[in-house]
């Protein structure tokens, strides 16, 4: 049996990233708070609720990643705590913020600040959401005044988190708040949040000129479910471009380009992206269906006989994040992993999946790519959205009601990675045997 240390480089950041919403706990003046006072629209008929309890106890959560040996986290600041009324400004949620960011910085915990993930003030929706164009405006006057108050703890800024898909499942699909159908409105959505990311990315550079600012976006791969069928091939290819290309190479190159429809010029994205941030988790398998327009005539499901995550949460395919990396290199601009994980509430996958993600990890970056990160997600179960408590993402478990803590095996090997900045056969042989010779052969 072949033994084997993979070293990772030096400087490689280790850790987890959260959302404001899915782990503070009452926020009660944004979008999903009133989403879910309305039966039906949450999985399992829960609430964020207290979530993770972390406006008020974030620090006992840093102390845990700090022993685990993680030197970063993602989190986000909630839009809808500092600017609880427009042109009003909370000094009090300001300061919480920037104590939770010294926090880090005590535990040699660096921050990486995400500014807009998935919620909204209501004021602001009362305005016209982000289907509204002078919600750029609006967003980058927010973060102006987050850049100001929290700049001397961190200079690693995410514009926004998965702007596709809070279009996709707010103003398409209707999943989420604000519950639209629209494919017009989701387009609009989108060219908008291009103009705010813009807008954004110019003002934290006139005010902080060395800072870092990218977004993060979530890829998935769209394979066709039967790769010799022309049709299969180009619904997928529709899938790919709409959901892993549009945005982005608008953010590269200034132009925003969708399947079945015009392209639009936006010059001033162009060029402002300091990094990407790669969200990833599934694969589809995409096969055409004339039934699917909404879905670029592509019925999507898991290749069959597939490992999938809890609630069918979609494929777990490993080779993906390598392919998604693979794809963002030649942009040569600088890749965290801002997200990857899988709802598994038994832990009976994560040790796995871990290990498989990583080592995919570790063979892009003997490619030379520069890949500065990972960001497990997430460090503690927490509210996930429309799926309510139903789906199990932490290192630690948590019962929601006692607020107690459980550590996971999964998040003895991250602690084990983390620490040792490496990924061993005997981690294989320890929390995952069935396959450390497919992980590691000889
Ligand atoms: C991502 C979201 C994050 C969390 C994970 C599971 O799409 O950014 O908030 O819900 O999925």
């Amino acid at each position: 049996m072949a033994e084997a240390t993979l070293h990772f480089p030096r400087d490689f950041r280790w850790g987890t990233a959260v959302s404001s919403y899915q782990v503070e706990g009452h926020n009660t003046n944004n979008d999903w708070w009133a989403w879910e006072q309305t039966p039906g629209r949450i999985r399992d008929g829960s609430t964020a609720g207290l979530a993770c309890n972390w406006w008020a106890q974030a620090e006992a959560d840093f102390d845990r990643a700090a022993a685990m040996g993680q030197s970063a986290l993602r989190l986000s600041i909630e839009w809808s705590r500092v600017e609880p009324e427009p042109d009003q400004w909370d000094e009090a949620a300001l300061d919480r913020y920037r104590q939770m960011l010294r926090e880090l910085r005590r535990r040699n915990i660096e921050p990486m600040v995400t500014l807009h993930h998935f919620t909204n003030p209501l004021w602001m929706l009362m305005e016209g959401g982000w289907a509204a164009p002078e919600t750029a405006r609006r967003f980058e006057r927010y973060v102006r005044k987050v850049v100001q108050a929290l700049g001397d703890y961190t200079d690693c800024w995410c514009t926004l988190n998965e702007p596709v898909i809070y279009a996709l499942l707010g103003y398409m699909e209707g999943r989420w708040p604000p519950g639209k159908r629209n494919m017009g409105l989701a387009f609009e959505v989108l060219t908008n949040m291009v103009r705010a990311h813009a807008l954004a990315y110019q003002t934290i550079h006139e005010l902080q000129p060395g800072a870092r600012v990218g977004v993060a976006h979530n890829m998935r791969v769209f394979d066709p479910a039967r790769p010799g069928s022309p049709l299969d091939r180009a619904a997928a290819r529709f899938q790919d471009r709409f959901f892993n290309l549009a945005f982005l190479e608008a953010l590269l190159n200034g132009r925003l380009a969708f399947p079945f429809r015009r392209s639009r010029l936006i010059p001033k994205a162009a060029g402002t992206l300091d990094f990407i941030g790669l969200n990833y988790y599934v694969r589809d398998r995409v096969a055409f269906d004339l039934r699917q327009a909404r879905h670029a005539f592509g019925r999507n499901f898991p290749t069959p006989g597939a490992e999938v995550g809890d609630g069918d949460y979609g494929e777990i395919y490993p080779q993906g994040l390598f392919r998604c990396l693979q794809r963002l290199a030649p942009t040569r601009l600088p890749i965290y992993i801002t997200e990857n994980g899988v709802p598994d509430a038994d832990d009976s996958r994560r040790p796995r999946f871990l290990l498989t993600h990583l080592l995919q990890v570790w063979h892009a970056l003997n490619l030379n790519w520069p890949i500065m990160g990972y960001y497990h997600w997430t460090l503690v179960d927490n509210f996930e959205w429309a799926d309510g408590w139903s789906l199990r993402f932490g290192l630690f478990a948590l019962d929601p009601q006692t607020q107690v803590r459980i550590l996971r095996r999964s998040g003895q090997l991250y602690a084990e990675i983390c620490r040792t900045n490496t990924l061993t056969s005997d981690m294989a042989a320890r929390y995952a045997p069935e396959i450390k010779e497919v992980l590691f052969p000889g």
